[in-house]
């Protein structure tokens, strides 16, 4: 196993000796993963490096205009949290992110997104490659009805993978912080692990495939507070090699683990129509501590939706 396959080997000392829960509180940053932040790399001259340049994005089903015109731009190395009422969008503009939305009969988008400059929405880009570089992890853990072998194995066969694959699966499973747990059950049913795990399990399934961004929409609505608590390290963790866009529900999770927060809020037409907004993008600092819009504030505060 080298040190890529195990994010803790390159800990300084210092985040090594952080207990878990201290880095989590206050958005603490393991020292380590600081290296790579937007915010060292501005105070060091360099610039800012994005992952989606977010252009006037709308998204529709059918007539339903579900998102407004939306401009962002999610940065690399950050978790950037999708926060907001049911139904304003989040999921939708998620999806946006890897062309999922194309997959729903009706589904069109306006605007642009691009992703390291190249718009993917473009004629010549292959959706599939799209869905291979930026992964996606479910709300609810969908591991394949194959083992836990296979469950990792599946995507990079289908890609062609010529490396080891037992090093392969081997190295997913630790960046998912859950190789010590099925090391000896790995041509077991992923059915027979605990939900928790098996969303560990979607989240190596996802970077089997080597992608460059993770898409988590809700990963840890399902799960307890120690299992959550375990996915967050673990995301923090995953910052060093991957940008991540995470939606929750969860005002706490939000801001512990997030970089920049996005918050929506749902606009009702007269003609009864509910289109989701975004309202206030900025540093989760700033959007838990000191908001400029008081849409935000009273969402945040717990006075509305
Ligand atoms: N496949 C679909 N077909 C038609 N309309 C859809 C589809 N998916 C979502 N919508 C509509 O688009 C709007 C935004 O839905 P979306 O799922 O993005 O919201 P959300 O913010 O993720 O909500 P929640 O917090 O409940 O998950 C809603 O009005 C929803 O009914
Ligand atoms: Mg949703």
């Amino acid at each position: 196993m080298n040190d890529q396959a195990n994010p803790d080997a390159t800990a300084s000392p210092e985040a090594q000796a952080t207990a878990p829960g201290e880095r989590l509180a206050g958005r603490g940053r393991p020292a380590a993963s600081l290296v790579y932040s937007n915010a060292r790399r501005a105070e060091a001259g360099e610039p800012e490096s994005l992952i989606f340049d977010v252009q006037g994005l709308k998204a529709f089903y059918g007539s339903f205009q579900a998102v407004a015109d939306t401009t962002m731009a999610i940065r690399e190395h950050e978790i950037t949290a999708l926060i907001g009422p049911s139904g304003c969008g989040k999921t939708t503009v998620l999806r946006c992110f890897n062309r999922m939305n194309d997959l729903i009969e009706g589904a069109r988008v306006e605007g642009t997104i691009r992703y390291h400059g190249i718009d993917i929405y473009g004629d010549k880009v292959d959706p599939v490659e799209v869905r291979r570089r930026i992964g996606m992890v479910f709300q609810k853990p969908n591991p394949f009805p194959k083992s836990v072998f296979d469950n990792i194995a599946f995507g990079p066969r289908i890609a062609g993978y010529k490396g080891n694959m037992n090093d392969l699966v081997q190295e997913s499973l630790t960046r998912a912080a859950l190789w010590d747990e099925v090391k000896d059950k790995l041509r077991e049913s992923a059915y027979a692990l605990s939900g928790g795990q098996q969303q560990r399990l979607c989240i190596a399934r996802a970077i089997a495939t080597s992608p460059d961004v993770l898409l988590m929409d809700e990963p840890c609505s399902s799960l307890d507070p120690i299992a959550t608590l375990r996915i967050e390290e673990l995301m923090i963790q995953l910052t060093r090699d991957y940008s991540i866009v995470i939606v929750t529900h969860n005002m706490q999770q939000a801001a512990r683990v997030s970089d920049r927060t996005a918050f929506f809020t749902v606009d009702v037409k007269e003609t009864g129509m509910r289109t989701g907004r975004l309202v206030e993008f900025d540093t989760t600092e700033v959007i838990f501590t000191n908001p400029r819009q008081k849409q935000t504030e009273d969402y945040i505060t717990g006075r509305f939706g």
